[in-house]
């Protein structure tokens, strides 16, 4: 009995010692150790053995089964020692491979122009100041001298949402909204940038697009300093060489009132002696019923206003000929600027 034991013992060492995967190893610890294993059947047998021979008996085989145990336990630890390090070997990665590339987004060309122009205002010491996109018949219309029933409101196509609210057909509420903000005859330096809808669609007039607004009303304010303003303001954005004109023209909320037309060198024909004429934007001195109808006295102070669409501004900034290509998102398009 004592040598079957020992025999056990070499053999299992000896086959635990050959197997080449921890599932082997696993075979080989079933076969010997398990439930139905060689060790387990020897120490079942001993029921027959006399009282002496079994505690020695007992003894021997419970070494043997710690030898075992440990032996397998050596074997399973070097086993997956070897695995890992294969597995090392075969997924090392490649630091020399170039990273993914990811493109960096940059500003839509309407966002840039509409920084362009309000740094530029805010560099002459204008504010800026903002108001709702829908808006009150009273301050989109009535407080810049469009009562009810005037025809020139037919000027400016809107999309209504009850009788008396619509979204803002341009940016001027916001001069009207400005000067009721401040005490009546304070001075005003103020643009005011922003969404404006009207119901135009074609390759020069989108529903929605931006205007920018500008406001100044202080003592003695003349024509003079509403061109001096407005041919700095051109000049900056479109370079020192810009031809400015006025051309007469007429807004409810100014008198008198003018259009900006420019023209600036990369728009002029090399083989044409005459610069092409470009209108840019509207303006005048601010209506006296404009300044009586928002608490301010026309008798102590006076004022010039301008709007300017901020499309119009990037297509003649970009060279681009359809105010659409802004709003389809086409990357083919956006990536160029
Ligand atoms: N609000 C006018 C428009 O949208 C532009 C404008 C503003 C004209 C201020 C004169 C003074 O057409």
């Amino acid at each position: 009995m004592e040598k079957e034991m020992q025999m056990l013992r070499e053999k299992a060492l000896a086959e635990l010692g050959q197997s080449r995967s921890e599932k082997e190893l696993q075979d080989v610890k079933v076969s010997y150790l398990g439930k139905k294993g060689k060790l387990t059947a020897v120490l079942r047998d001993m029921k027959n053995l006399s009282a002496e021979e079994r505690p020695v008996m007992g003894a021997l085989a419970n070494t043997v089964r710690r030898d075992l145990e440990s032996a397998i336990a050596d074997k399973m630890e070097a086993l997956k020692k070897i695995r890992m390090e294969k597995k090392l070997q075969e997924e090392t990665i490649d630091i020399t491979l170039p990273a993914r590339h990811r493109a960096a987004g940059h500003l839509h060309p309407l966002t840039k122009t509409l920084r362009l122009i309000t740094e530029t205002f805010m560099r002459m010491g204008y504010s800026i100041e903002e108001g709702p996109e829908m808006e009150s018949d009273y301050y989109n219309f009535h407080c810049l001298n469009l009562p009810k029933d005037h025809p020139a409101r037919d000027m400016q196509d809107s999309f209504y949402i009850t009788e008396d609210i619509l979204l803002r057909t341009h940016t001027s509420p916001v001069q009207a909204r400005t000067m009721q903000k401040h005490r009546p005859n304070d001075p005003i330096r103020m643009i005011s940038p922003g969404r404006v809808f009207r119901w135009d669609n074609d390759a020069t007039h989108s529903p929605v697009f931006h205007q920018v607004e500008g406001l100044v009303i202080d003592k003695d304010i003349h024509f003079s300093d509403l061109k001096g303003t407005l041919e700095m303001f051109l000049k900056e954005l479109f370079g020192a060489d810009t031809k400015i004109r006025f051309r007469a023209s007429y807004f409810p909320f100014t008198e008198p009132s003018a259009e900006v037309d420019i023209s600036f060198s990369s728009r002029t024909h090399a083989d044409t002696k005459d610069a092409e004429w470009l209108e840019i934007l509207g303006c005048g001195m601010v209506h006296p019923n404009v300044l009586r109808l928002n608490r301010y006295d026309p008798e102590k102070v006076n004022g010039f206003a301008f709007g300017m669409g901020v499309e119009r501004i990037a297509m003649l900034l970009y060279g681009i000929d359809d105010l659409r290509h802004f709003y389809e998102n086409d990357m083919r398009f956006l990536e160029q600027f």
